[in-house]
């Protein structure tokens, strides 16, 4: 028994993150991708690796350095990250901060679609592999724990149950991201952990805070498996 041991309850634990939003790209020069900074998911992975977690922060574009002691894996595509995810398992953990695009263009150009006056692209939609709930089904390789992310614009517990039992996840991380609260690109979050059948508000704190009050929850789902 080291002294550290109990400041580092994730050592030996094996943790994926995804974070950041993907980019789907319509031809060379363009994409269509969500709004997403990366800090919740990067904080996250900070916060795990902190805790002595061996952790793959899987990520799409992002203005952001990965820290030293996390493996970065940076991808575009939704495709892309899912194959990144599944070539990471088998790990205790993960936790599914990313805003994947829901859709990509099936028809990608492979060179720049000229704009035409009074002509619109023929731009033809499919549905994105959802990441979180293919990992969550998954028959042999399925984390121990899995947690996903819900963002919401209203109505956010009852939105984020309804994802809690759509994805098969274990835990749900319900947050607001409406305009008025800033929490796109900001630096604090507001967010509501969903259990199971138990709810918990959590004080509007900086990510970092929700990041580090995550990472506590993880720990104790570990130390109280293992006792
Ligand atoms: N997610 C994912 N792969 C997708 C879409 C979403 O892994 N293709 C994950 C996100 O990382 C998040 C959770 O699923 O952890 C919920 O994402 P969200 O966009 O809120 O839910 P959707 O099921 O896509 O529903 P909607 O966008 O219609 O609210
Ligand atoms: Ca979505």
């Amino acid at each position: 028994f080291f002294e550290s041991d109990s400041a580092k309850p994730l050592r030996g634990r094996k943790v994926l993150v995804t974070a950041g939003p993907t980019h789907e790209p319509i031809d060379p020069v363009r994409y269509i991708a969500n709004r997403s900074s990366g800090k919740q998911g990067y904080a996250i992975a900070d916060a795990l690796a902190e805790l002595g977690a061996d952790v793959t922060l899987i990520s799409g574009p992002t203005r952001l350095d990965a820290s030293q002691n996390v493996t970065l894996r940076a991808v575009e595509s939704a495709q892309e990250m899912l194959v990144a995810c599944e070539e990471t398992l088998p790990v205790d953990a993960a936790v599914f901060a990313a805003a994947v695009a829901d859709w990509r263009v099936n028809n990608e150009a492979s060179q720049k679609i000229k704009k035409q006056a009074g002509a619109l692209p023929d731009l033809s939609l499919t549905e994105n592999p959802d990441i979180l709930a293919t990992i969550s089904g998954s028959v042999s390789n399925r984390p121990a724990l899995v947690v996903g992310f819900a963002a919401e614009t209203e109505n956010i517990v009852e939105n984020g149950k309804a994802k809690l039992d759509k994805k098969g996840c274990d835990w749900i991380v319900a947050n607001d991201v409406s305009a008025s609260t800033g929490t796109f690109g900001g630096e604090e979050n507001q967010v509501f952990l969903l259990k199971g059948a138990s709810t918990e508000s959590w004080p509007k704190q900086t990510k970092q805070g929700v990041a580090r009050t995550l990472g506590a929850h993880i720990s104790d789902f570990f130390q109280s498996k293992s006792t």
